[in-house]
């Protein structure tokens, strides 16, 4: 094993976007483990967009990360060392490893054992793990789309967003995105089944607002607001009476240094005359149902009737590259950044039971229902 560890340290807060000097990549000595720690080889980080937050110094629903300390991040990791009874050498776990080439932890529910006979470890970190939970119960607990109705989902290509628009699909809604530029429009038209989609870049709220009408003539039932700011406003004045609007992510207000910064229209004339209602969600509220959704996903994915996507970088020196090429839109599928192979021949993990549970012979669906109570 390596004696060093290549880290990804985060080195000051943004003023306003996040520009690559936030980063410093350094080389430590890892160090002895204590008493029921373990140490694990990290083999895939996720960029996530929610990571932008974590640089602000303000209110989160999560802990922000502070100047000196390693970039926060989530990703799969296979256990290499370990003086913790409960976590076996082998098993692989997905939890917040961050920005570096191996992770030491002690609390074993910290970063959780999967198994990757439901699905792969590239899926884990996409369509079917916190991404594609978080786009199923924000649809089915808040949006609660029927058949024929529209539903529009901003960021509509990102993992959250193109899986939210696949289960609407799949429940006889009409599924519309938006999407950065003209070439993504006929990207997620074509790769996530979308029924249409419209570009927002350089174009207005006014001349947004006039694109989206266009292609949602019977009006927005249900807005899964994956970016807030001048999108969301753009959105308002296309909702119908008794829409509904689920909350989900901030990603058109990550060039703010502070999200008070956000200025716009406010939006109680609407909510108030079309009876909209509005809620936000945090995946994190949903730990103990998450199985369930995962479940039900992995068999989607294993069918073909939810397709995920993954954009792979090698190598921890690319990863600053990686998460600014997620930020700038340039990535083409979940933007993951590879930094060692899982040895799948000491994973102790039952993969047959994870391959049993998504099986055609098994009450998946049952399953899903009683763990996600319900849904
Ligand atoms: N609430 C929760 O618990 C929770 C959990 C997970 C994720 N989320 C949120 O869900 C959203 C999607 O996350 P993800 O991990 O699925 O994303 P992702 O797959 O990494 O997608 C990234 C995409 O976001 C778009 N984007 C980047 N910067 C943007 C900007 N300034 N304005 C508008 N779009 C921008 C880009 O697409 P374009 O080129 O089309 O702009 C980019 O390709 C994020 O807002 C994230 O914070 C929330």
């Amino acid at each position: 094993m390596s004696q060093f560890n290549n880290v990804v340290r985060f080195i000051k807060r943004p003023d306003g976007k996040p520009t690559p000097d936030v980063f410093r990549i350094e080389k430590e000595r890892i160090r002895q483990l204590k008493p029921g720690e373990y140490l694990m080889r990290n083999a895939y980080l996720s960029m996530d967009p929610a990571l932008v937050g974590r640089m602000r110094d303000e209110d989160n629903y999560v802990e922000k990360v502070n100047p000196g300390e390693v970039m926060q991040a989530y990703g799969i990791a296979q256990v290499i060392e370990s003086n913790n009874p409960n976590v076996k050498v082998g098993s692989v776990r997905l939890g917040r490893i961050d920005m570096q080439q191996y992770s030491i932890f002690s609390d074993e529910e910290a970063c959780k054992e999967i198994n990757l006979g439901l699905a792969s470890a590239c899926s884990y970190l996409g369509a079917m793990g916190v991404n594609g939970s978080t786009a199923y119960f924000a649809l089915k607990e808040i949006c609660q789309p029927k058949a024929g109705e529209t539903v529009l989902v901003s960021a509509g290509g990102s993992a959250v967003g193109s899986v939210a628009a696949q289960i609407a699909k799949n429940m006889g809604c009409k599924t519309v995105g938006i999407v950065s530029t003209e070439e993504k429009t006929k990207d997620i038209i074509r790769d996530y089944g979308f029924d249409a989609a419209v570009s927002y870049r350089g174009k207005s709220i006014e001349e947004l607002t006039q694109d989206i009408k266009k292609v949602c003539p019977q009006g927005v039932d249900v807005y899964f607001d994956n970016t807030s700011g001048d999108i969301s406003e753009a959105v308002l004045d296309t909702l119908n009476e008794n829409a509904r609007v689920a909350v989900v992510g901030r990603l058109g207000i990550s060039h703010l240094a502070d999200t008070k910064q956000d200025k716009g229209r406010r939006d109680h004339n609407i909510m108030l005359t079309k009876r909209v209602k509005k809620q936000g969600l945090v995946i994190l509220d949903y730990q103990d149902r998450l199985r369930g959704a995962m479940i039900m996903l992995a068999r989607w994915i294993k069918e073909g009737s939810v397709k995920g996507k993954e954009d792979i970088m090698h190598g921890i020196e690319q990863t600053p590259d990686a998460f600014f090429r997620m930020l700038a839109g340039q990535n083409q599928g979940k933007q993951l950044v590879k930094l060692a192979d899982i040895d799948a021949s000491v994973d102790p993990t039952p993969r047959w039971l994870g391959r049993l549970l998504i099986s055609k012979w098994f009450p998946t669906e049952k399953l899903a229902k009683k763990i996600t109570g319900g849904i």
